[in-house]
């Protein structure tokens, strides 16, 4: 069985919902507690074990490779005024892993996000997190996906359950369970389905373990729902190729691309921050009277 050494990140798109903040800044570079969203993404990718991440990226998005770079200025300066733990901590933030940018000229889609990498990747199994999408866990939710592959070895899809009514937001999977915990067979995926054509509330999360035969697949994938190459279209096909399996994983997940996900990320990442936690936690209680936080 081939190992994951390597993990797409998708920062392309245009973050059209959390306009205005994202005219000029990237979603991905928005603060959570002391910093951007997509620090904890890679972090998160450095605790699974992975090697390499490939960031597809796009004009204006500039400010996400930068900081992942080492600035020599900035650093001179830092050890000129004796903040030698802010230089290492920079340092450290260089260093976590290689990154190789991948552009993607137009907004086409996250499957054609995706088939960008194609090259980058080759012919071995990889993960996919999105670059907005934060997960709170004791276990890294890539770290959790890698041990199922070890088990099952093909593709595999995080999900979490939602609320009926709700699942018109998100790609879904229907599918049945099998032996091991969490874990689901899966036999259908459609995309944002109207409401009572789909009776299961599993939606996928911005996590995926994939197969290379995926990129042929989205590769022959046409438009789909919202004129963009879906990649959900070419999951469904992957899943009939080989086969693929839903994990529920464990832990919290966060849309930080969305206002309300955003500020629920800042709250409960806040409350566990090492020193801002019992301070923040006290002005929380202080705020809402006694509603236990
Ligand atoms: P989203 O669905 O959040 O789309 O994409 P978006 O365009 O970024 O944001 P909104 O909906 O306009 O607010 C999920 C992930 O896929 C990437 C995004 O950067 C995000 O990490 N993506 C999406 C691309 O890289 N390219 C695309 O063409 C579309």
């Amino acid at each position: 069985m081939q190992a994951i050494r390597k993990a797409v990140i998708p920062v392309a798109g245009l973050g059209t919902r959390f306009l205005p903040a994202t005219k000029a800044i990237p979603k991905e570079m928005l603060t959570i507690v002391d910093r951007p969203t997509i620090q904890y993404i890679v972090e998160e990718v450095v605790a699974s074990g992975i090697e390499e991440v490939i960031l597809i990226t796009s004009e204006g998005k500039s400010a996400i490779e930068n900081h992942f770079d080492y600035d020599f200025q900035l650093d001179t300066v830092l050890k000129e005024k004796n903040k030698v733990e802010l230089s290492e901590e920079l340092t450290n933030i260089s260093n976590l892993i290689d990154i190789v940018s991948v552009r993607q000229k137009k907004p086409l889609g996250l499957g054609h996000a995706i088939w960008m990498a194609r090259n980058v990747i080759g012919n071995e199994p990889f993960l996919v997190l999105l670059g907005d999408d934060l997960v709170m866990s004791d276990v890294p939710c890539c770290k959790q996906m890698i041990d199922l592959y070890k088990d099952v070895g093909e593709s595999i899809v995080a999900v979490q359950r939602v609320p009926m009514n709700e699942t018109y937001q998100y790609g879904i999977v229907e599918g049945e369970a099998i032996e091991k915990e969490r874990t689901f067979k899966v036999n259908r995926m459609v995309e944002k389905p109207a409401p009572g054509t789909s009776n299961s509330d599993m939606a996928i999360i911005g996590r995926y373990l994939l197969m290379p035969e995926v990129f042929d697949l989205l590769g022959k994938t046409t438009p789909g729902h919202g004129g963009e190459i879906q990649l959900t279209d070419a999951l469904l096909a992957l899943s009939n190729l080989r086969g693929m399996y839903a994990y529920e994983f464990e832990g919290k997940r966060y849309d930080a691309g969305d206002k309300l996900g955003y500020l629920k990320a800042i709250v409960d990442f806040s409350l566990q921050h090492s020193t801002l936690g019992e301070p923040f936690r006290k002005h929380l209680e202080s705020i809402c009277n006694g509603c236990g936080i």
